[in-house]
């Protein structure tokens, strides 16, 4: 048997029986404090070189570090605490301290769907509201407004802190011209797991305006709006990971246009503007130049402002058609290009948007997956409604 298995069982076995003797005990028992420790000793070694050890459920079933457990006793009760507190992952990451893990161990054997434990080192990850199967207990009202809100501050969180990792990667790529593939495409699974559940795939977005730097900020949004509308259209697995990923990475042809063009408020010249047009191959070539970029990346990168019509750029021979992931892309791109405040224009309302995507419909975008684009806007709860500052 492989050995991180077996320290991740005996991981598990811990917290189980740390979290049943919370219970019995108190959380200052010689005994819990006893496995406590043990269970973070094992966290350190779990850990080995990664910034955290993730714990998952999929399918009822728990998954460490994208190894899938057995189904024993205490793997159980863990899912089952999980299930109960509505999260499917727990990030544990490096300087974990004995009073996070405490506490966490305490929130989970209470089965608390209140008071999410807050703390810089343990990460929670898609509640399961809005998500019923079929002879389950449905929450009450109550209950399901607290669970919308621990979701809404989840996600806030968790928006922010990947964020924060793709400003790092991005920053490292305009000075070093080379790109962290595996930090890139981690970060995709965060936010396809975070957005996984929620009726609002929208929701995520808000909070990311408060950093400055326009493009990644974007490619962050248009990441974010990619994966909820390739998820509309039914959209899973590997296929969804590289629609968001080739999102992520649609404007990367940026970091080579001067900042002076980038940022500059008034309109461009004819030279500026001939410089801004290059972006899509310069990303292309940028991206087909990195190892362990998907096609669909490149492809993104080079085709997302040709348009529906083929009448954008760059200009490219007749029958050219932009893939389903270019499409996609221009769409969640205008959307967030229009809903941001820029030094010359204000961020529009919704509504307005709504008029010019029905305008742009056959044109520069696709006609069905606008249409689609608009249903997802009106889903119940959707935050578009007030646009925000760029
Ligand atoms: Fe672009
Ligand atoms: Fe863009």
């Amino acid at each position: 048997m492989n050995p991180p298995v077996v320290i991740q069982q005996q991981f598990v076995r811990l917290l189980a029986i740390a979290m049943a003797n919370n219970n019995l005990y108190s959380p200052q028992h010689p005994q819990v404090i006893q496995q406590r420790n043990a269970a973070r000793a094992l966290h350190e070694t779990l850990l080995g070189e990664r910034h955290a050890v993730r714990l998952m459920v999929v399918n009822q079933q728990l998954v460490i570090d994208d190894i899938p457990q057995n189904s024993g006793l205490h793997q159980q009760r863990l899912v089952k605490a999980m299930t109960r507190c509505g999260v499917s992952h727990i990030e544990l990451k490096r300087h974990l301290e004995d009073a996070e893990l405490g506490s966490l161990i305490a929130w989970l054997a209470a089965g608390d769907t209140f008071g999410l434990p807050v703390s810089p080192h343990i990460r929670l990850g898609c509640v399961t509201v809005c998500y019923h199967q079929a002879g389950e207990v449905e929450p009450s009202p109550a209950v399901a407004a607290q669970q919308q809100e621990n979701l809404r501050q989840l996600q806030q969180n968790y928006s922010a802190d990947e964020l924060e990792r793709f400003a790092e990667i991005y920053s490292a790529a305009a000075k070093q011209r080379q790109l962290n593939m595996a930090g890139l495409a981690q970060i995709v699974s965060c936010f396809i797991d975070a957005m996984h559940y929620h009726a609002d795939p929208l929701l995520a977005l808000a909070p990311l305006r408060k950093i400055d730097d326009y493009t990644f900020v974007h490619s962050t949004n248009v990441c974010l709006l990619n994966i909820a509308q390739a998820r509309s259209l039914g959209i899973e697995g590997a296929a969804l990971h590289d629609i968001g990923l080739a999102a992520l990475l649609h404007d990367v042809g940026k970091l080579f246009v001067s900042s002076e063009i980038l940022n500059k408020p008034d309109k461009l010249d004819d030279e500026e503007w001939k410089q801004m047009q290059q972006h899509p191959q310069r990303g292309a070539i940028f991206l087909l130049k990195q190892s362990g970029v998907p096609r669909l990346s490149v492809i993104t990168a080079f085709e997302h402002h040709l348009g529906f019509d083929q009448r954008g750029y760059p200009t490219l021979p007749a029958p050219w058609q932009q893939s389903l992931s270019s499409q996609l892309t221009a769409i969640s791109d205008v959307f967030d290009a229009l809903r941001t405040s820029r030094a010359y224009r204000q961020a529009l309302e919704v509504e307005k948007i709504r008029e010019i995507f029905r305008d742009m419909a056959g044109k520069q975008l696709h006609p069905g997956l606008t249409e689609n684009f608009l249903t997802l806007l009106d889903e119940p709860g959707s935050d578009m409604q007030t646009p925000s500052q760029g």
